[in-house]
């Protein structure tokens, strides 16, 4: 057995928030951004595996793991089950804590082509690729999807877990939407809840998690092993600690001060920076920065000179002067 599937079994039940994987979002960046701010386990930007398999440069950004990514899980998505095992294979070697394959990506340009939720319309053959991608790599091997395709009148995500299971994947993801659905609509946590029930595996619950209380009554109403944040964690990484706080001493914690506010934007800029100089760097941190400001005075305005700046060191003298602004 390798050492992350006991490893994995245990995680959860200590580190039971998830970071979901973001295409344009859970780069190293960012993820390491949410450690500073609570979160553990984390997975990376989904990975096509042609593009990994061709050695296209994206493609090895993204896995490309770092030494504080001991916790994240490399996601790969793909139509072809040779090519997925073939990835996988290669994925395996940037040591990830486990291997995530997407079932659940609903954009047409990718579900159409049979990979991401596309996988949905032939659950024998989505079975049957994870049988193979398990069979050719040590590490273990997760998967994340949806409930279903969306016209169905129960959906087959009760059933298409055990199947899952007995492929060997070591845990399952559920994004409680349909792939029809998109990101619209509300998540209905009870198809999690009816699939934890008929497996053995953990099974972790995703879908419009936004607050500590919601990851907390995630859990509660569904008995899963772990919940998931995607969204609410671009505007909100603090969302982390909280769900921290309250699910291990059912502690409700103060918002961020504005002063953690602008410092998380500090430190947001210097890390983009750092990792792709500028002024890409400043551009990719402009869209988390409605959330991180929420709240503060003059936000708006703040947020419209940021917007307008490229340079790390135009944004840093920019936030200096709110900082002062609001000390006074
Ligand atoms: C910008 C963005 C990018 C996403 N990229 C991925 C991805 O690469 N892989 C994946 O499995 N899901 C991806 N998702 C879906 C999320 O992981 C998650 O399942 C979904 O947003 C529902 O969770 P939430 O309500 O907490 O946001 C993405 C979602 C968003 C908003």
């Amino acid at each position: 057995m390798h050492p992350n599937l006991a490893r994995l079994r245990e995680l959860y039940s200590t580190k039971p928030v998830i970071l979901a994987p973001m295409e344009d979002v859970t780069d190293m960046v960012f993820r390491r951004l949410c450690r500073t701010v609570g979160s553990e386990v984390g997975m990376t930007e989904f990975v096509n595996v042609e593009g990994l398999l061709r050695g296209c440069r994206n493609a090895k950004r993204k896995i490309r793991l770092a030494e504080d990514d001991q916790l994240t899980a490399i996601q790969i998505y793909g139509a072809d089950p040779e090519r997925l095992a073939e990835a996988a294979r290669f994925a395996e070697e940037a040591e990830p804590l486990f291997l995530d394959i997407n079932c659940g990506c609903w954009v047409p340009k990718i579900c159409g082509r049979g990979a991401g939720a596309g996988w949905l319309r032939e659950p024998e053959a989505m079975v049957a690729m994870v049988k193979m991608v398990v069979s050719s790599v040590a590490v273990p091997v997760t998967v994340k999807t949806r409930i279903g395709l969306g016209p169905e009148s129960h959906m087959p995500i009760v059933d298409l877990a055990r199947r899952l299971e007995d492929a060997g994947a070591a845990a399952l993801t559920i994004h409680c939407r349909t792939a029809s659905m998109g990101h619209s609509g509300a998540a209905d946590w009870t198809w999690a809840a009816k699939a934890r029930e008929v497996v053995s595996i953990p099974v972790i619950v995703n879908g419009d998690v936004k607050s500590a209380d919601d990851a907390k009554r995630a859990l509660d109403e569904t008995g899963c092993a772990g919940v998931m944040v995607g969204r609410r964690a671009i505007e909100h990484p603090w969302i982390f600690r909280e769900a921290n706080a309250l699910l291990r001493e059912g502690k409700t914690l103060a918002p961020p001060t504005d002063e953690e506010r602008l410092e998380l934007c500090r430190s947001h800029l210097r890390l983009n920076v750092e990792e792709r100089t500028e002024p890409y760097g400043v551009r990719v941190t402009r869209r988390h920065l409605s959330g991180y400001l929420a709240g503060l005075r003059g936000a708006s305005q703040l947020r419209q000179q940021l917007n307008k700046c490229d340079t790390l060191e135009g944004c840093l003298g920019i936030l200096d002067t709110a900082t002062t602004r609001i000390a006074a």
